[in-house]
């Protein structure tokens, strides 16, 4: 198959991840002979360096051109001190909307090869396989009025907005997926204080009409933040409005011991997805080689999965970081005892000869360090 991919590396390490990742699916691609073209666009703090904007007209059309999308991450010392209509993550959170890619798919797996990694105990973080749903072009992330005002401009507002039809097809989302995994849907609001979250939980229901075979449950997100780490296990599919499900994400990373292993998926209705790790741009280890290069290789094989529908593709990379775990190389971010610790060009270099099977190749590079 051909396909053209969009790729917008942005700020810090995002420019290193991406590069890595490219090169793990043109790796992919030769192995089953698809053919993958790049193009790359501005976003963020770079995009503000040479053009004064986050998002470009540019590098929209360039998205919407293409078959999928690879981003790296925004934001940086750099611009911290800019107006919020002028940083680098509005240029994150206007290409989410300009592209109505309102689900964003966190799925959370443990490795067991990093179990010490975690803080968690092992007992707790072994075989948990969890998938966060998060809204993501609604909420308080978006809703109007949003700003400073009042005398002095000491008062400030933010807005938490909903539609109902937005709600609609997050849930639905989430069902979707619990049908094709373990069938349990926990839904997570704050419905005991929030009106939004009401009417959530209402819609819920009236969707899981539609589902019998899936479990439905609903949770306070205080208490889903305290199960996630009592009992991640329980989970199947959590789903949940923008900013609860930003928090949650971060958290639920702790169980897969680094940040730098989450990807992540956006997808909208029908047009291309974007694919991006969880994680930031991490400024102060940015150009030093110590990047954590797989959140973003596993958001590749995310693409290949629902943007392209490349499911033995998508399973022979992930295949392929879970035995580069297990033979123990490992980045700065998850480096324990007796285990090898790569820079970022490595890392990506071990998880492509696991990929084509050249296993040879991949001791020769921790041989030569
Ligand atoms: C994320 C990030 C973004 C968000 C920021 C950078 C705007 O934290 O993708 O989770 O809050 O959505
Ligand atoms: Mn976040």
């Amino acid at each position: 198959m051909k396909k053209q991919i969009a790729v917008l590396p942005g700020d810090g390490i995002g420019p290193e991840i991406t590069e890595g990742a490219i090169k793990v699916l043109q790796a992919a691609a030769e192995k089953f002979g698809h053919e993958f073209s790049f193009q790359k666009a501005l976003i963020g703090g770079a995009a503000i360096d040479e053009t004064g904007e986050p998002l470009p007209k540019e590098t929209v059309e360039i998205c919407q051109q293409s078959d999928a999308i690879l981003l790296g991450a925004v934001g940086g010392y750099k611009w911290d001190n800019l107006p919020g209509d002028k940083r680098p993550e509005k240029g994150l959170l206007a290409i989410r909307k300009s592209l109505d890619l309102f689900a964003n798919l966190r799925p959370v797996q443990a490795f067991k090869s990093l179990s010490n990694a975690s803080t968690l105990k092992e007992e707790v973080i072994n075989g948990v396989d969890l998938m966060i749903v998060r809204e993501l072009t609604g909420g308080i992330y978006f809703g109007e009025p949003r700003e400073r005002r009042g005398e002095n401009n000491e008062e400030v507002v933010d807005t938490l907005h909903y539609t109902k039809r937005e709600i609609e097809r997050i849930i639905e989302k989430a069902f979707q997926l619990a049908m094709l995994r373990d069938k349990k849907v926990t839904s997570v609001d704050k419905a005991n204080v929030l009106e939004s979250s009401r009417m959530w939980r209402e819609t819920a229901e009236e969707i899981a009409k539609k589902y019998p075979e899936v479990e439905l449950e609903h949770l306070l997100v205080d208490n889903a933040a305290m199960a996630l780490i009592r009992n991640p296990k329980q989970f199947d599919v959590m789903v949940t409005e923008n900013m609860f499900g930003d928090i949650l994400s971060d958290e639920a990373s702790m169980l897969t011991g680094s940040l730098g292993m989450l990807p992540s998926a956006s997808l909208s209705a029908d047009g291309p997805g974007l694919f991006e790790p969880v994680h930031g741009s991490a400024p102060d280890i940015a150009g030093q080689g110590k990047a954590n290069p797989l959140a973003t290789i596993l958001s590749a094989a995310m693409m290949l999965k629902y943007a392209f529908e490349m499911k033995e593709e998508a399973a022979a990379i992930e295949e392929a970081v879970e035995e580069v775990l297990e033979a123990g190389y490992r980045t700065a971010d998850i480096v324990e005892e007796n285990t090898k610790v790569l820079t970022t060009n490595e890392m990506v270099e071990v998880v492509i000869s696991y990929l084509s099977q050249d296993k040879k190749a991949a001791d020769a590079i921790s041989v030569k360090r």
